[in-house]
C-alpha cells in the first residue's frame, strides 16, 4: 500500500458519496476534503518522482489491479452517512499511520510535507466524528446493539462476533453466520481488489487519456 495511491483514490471514492450531501454546507465540507486529498496525492507522487519513479506511468497507465490502496476504498460509499463514517475511521487510520511516519521518518521532504497533511487529516476525521456524534445518540435511542463488550478484567474491548469474517461485497454485508475466516483469506480478498477498483482508477486516468488522444489528432 502506498500513501500516494491511497490519497489519490480517496478523491473519486469520496466524490461518489459527496454528491449525496444533505445540504450545501455539508457538500462544501466534503468537496474541501476531496481537494485536500488531491493535494496530499500530489505531494506524495512528487516525492516519488524526486526519487526517480515514473509517476506519469504510475498514475495514468497502470492497470487498476496493480494499484496499492486499502481494499475498503473499492467498496463504494453510496450515501453521505457512509462518507462520514469513512472520514471518522479511514481518515483516522491514515492519520495514525502518517502520524507515525511524521514522528519517526528521517526523510526530511516527507517529514516537512506531513505538517500540512496532518492538519488537514485532523479536519477530515473531525468532520466524520462530529456527524457520527449526532447520529450515535439517535442509534442509542433506536436501541442498536454493537457486537462487542468491554472486558473489565483485561480493560479491553472484545469483539463478540466472527472476526475476521467473509464479506459479501455486492450486498456490503459481513457474513458473520459463516464463522471466522483467516487473515490469509482476507489478504486474498484485498489483493483481488473490490467492485469499484476499475471505475475509480478509470476516473483518475480519464483526463490524461483524453488529452493524449487530442494530441494524437493534432
Ligand atoms: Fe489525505
Ligand atoms: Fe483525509
Amino acid at each position: 500500500m502506498t500513501p500516494a495511491d491511497t490519497e489519490l483514490i480517496s478523491a473519486p471514492a469520496y466524490w461518489h458519496a459527496a454528491r449525496h450531501a444533505p445540504n450545501i454546507n455539508s457538500f462544501g465540507s466534503a468537496i474541501a476534503i476531496i481537494q485536500d486529498e488531491l493535494g496530499h496525492a500530489h505531494i506524495a507522487y512528487r516525492l516519488l518522482r524526486d526519487l526517480g519513479v515514473d509517476t506519469e506511468e504510475l498514475v495514468y497507465q497502470r492497470d487498476p489491479v496493480k494499484w496499492k490502496y486499502p481494499y475498503a476504498f473499492d467498496v463504494p460509499l453510496d450515501s453521505f452517512y457512509e462518507l462520514i463514517i469513512a472520514n471518522a475511521f479511514y481518515d483516522r487510520a491514515g492519520y495514525t499511520l502518517l502520524g507515525d511516519v511524521a514522528a519517526n521518518t528521517t526523510f526530511g521532504p516527507w517529514k516537512r510535507a506531513l505538517v500540512k497533511v496532518d492538519k488537514e487529516e485532523t479536519f477530515h476525521l473531525r468532520h466524520g466524528e462530529q456527524w457520527m456524534r449526532k447520529l450515535a445518540p439517535l442509534c442509542q435511542e433506536l436501541g442498536f446493539r454493537v457486537p462487542a463488550h468491554h472486558d473489565e478484567a483485561s480493560q479491553r474491548w472484545v469483539v463478540d462476533c466472527a472476526f475476521p469474517s467473509a464479506f459479501d461485497e455486492r450486498r456490503k454485508r459481513w457474513l458473520l453466520e459463516e464463522g471466522a475466516i483467516t487473515w490469509d483469506d482476507v489478504m486474498v480478498r484485498w489483493k483481488k481488489r473490490g467492485p469499484s477498483n476499475a471505475e475509480f482508477v478509470a476516473h483518475v486516468q480519464r483526463g490524461n487519456r483524453g488529452l493524449a488522444k487530442l494530441l494524437e489528432v493534432a
